[in-house]
C-alpha cells in the first residue's frame, strides 16, 4: 500500500453562519510528492490549507497528515519575526528545548539545504522576497517537517525567484521525502509537481495529471 502524506475523506468545513466553504472533499497525496492546488481567488485553497494544518477544525469529515507541519505563506513579511536570519531560523525551535549545539546544527543544515547559509548572520529586512520565503522554508526543515503547505509562496516574487522556490521545493520533496501542497494561480509552476487539484467553490472538480490540467487551465484563461 501507498504510504500517505495527506488524506482527507468527506471534509466539511463553513465560516461561523456562512455557506459550506470546503464541500465534502476528499484527497490524498503520496508520501515524498509534491502536489500543488489550484482555483479562483474565493475557492477555499487557503481554507483547505488551514484545516490540513489543524489551524481550523473541519465541521465534519477526517484529516490524516504526516507530522510535523511547516506552514508558509503568500507574504514572508507576516512569518519572519526575528531580526537575523539564523535566529528566525531557530525560533521555529525554541518550544523543542533543545541543547544549543543540536540547534546551531539543525539551523545550518536546513540553511544549508536552502542555499542561505552564507546569509545567516545577516539582518532579513534587506533580503529579497525569494531569500525571505527560502527562510521561512528552512524554518520548517529545523523543525523536521515532514508536510510543507506552501499557501501562494511566489505570488509576490519576480518570475526568476518564482522558479528558483519552486525548484528548490521540488529538490527537497526529492531529497528528504517530504510531502509538499502548493497553492499557486502560475501555470508554469505545474511543470514542477506529481499532480494537482483543482478547486471550484469548495469542490474538488478535478485532479491528477499536470499536464492535463495545466492545458484545461489554459484553456479556461484563453
Ligand atoms: N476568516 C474568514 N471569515 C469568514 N469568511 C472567510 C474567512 N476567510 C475566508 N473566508 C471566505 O471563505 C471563502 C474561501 O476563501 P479562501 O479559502 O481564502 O479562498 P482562496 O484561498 O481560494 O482564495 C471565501 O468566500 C472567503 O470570502
Ligand atoms: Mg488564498
Amino acid at each position: 500500500m501507498v504510504e500517505l502524506g495527506i488524506k482527507v475523506k468527506d471534509l466539511n468545513f463553513r465560516w461561523a453562519n456562512g455557506d459550506f466553504v470546503i464541500k465534502s472533499c476528499s484527497l490524498e497525496i503520496p508520501k515524498g510528492e509534491l502536489w500543488m492546488l489550484l482555483g479562483t481567488n474565493g475557492s477555499g485553497k487557503s481554507t483547505l490549507l488551514r484545516l490540513l494544518a489543524g489551524l481550523l477544525a473541519p465541521e465534519s469529515g477526517y484529516i490524516q497528515v504526516l507530522h510535523p507541519v511547516g506552514f508558509v505563506f503568500q507574504n514572508p513579511d507576516h512569518q519572519l519575526v526575528m531580526p537575523t536570519v539564523g535566529a528566525d531560523v531557530a525560533f521555529g525551535l525554541v518550544e523543542e528545548k533543545l541543547p544549543i549545539t543540536i540547534v546551531r546544527a539543525r539551523v545550518q543544515e536546513a540553511l544549508k539545504e536552502v542555499n542561505l547559509l552564507s546569509l545567516q548572520k545577516r539582518p532579513i529586512y534587506g533580503l529579497s522576497g525569494g531569500q525571505k520565503q527560502r527562510i521561512a522554508i528552512a524554518g520548517a526543515l529545523a523543525r523536521q517537517c515532514k508536510l510543507l503547505l506552501l499557501d501562494e509562496p511566489t505570488a509576490l516574487l519576480d518570475p526568476d525567484s518564482q522558479i528558483q522556490l519552486v525548484k528548490s521545493v521540488r529538490q527537497l520533496v526529492d531529497k528528504q521525502e517530504i510531502t509538499a501542497l502548493w497553492v499557486t494561480h502560475r501555470l508554469d509552476e505545474l511543470d514542477y509537481c506529481d499532480g494537482a487539484f483543482l478547486l471550484e467553490k469548495g469542490l474538488l472538480v478535478d485532479r491528477g495529471e499536470p499536464k492535463r490540467l495545466k492545458k484545461r487551465l489554459m484553456r479556461l484563461r484563453e
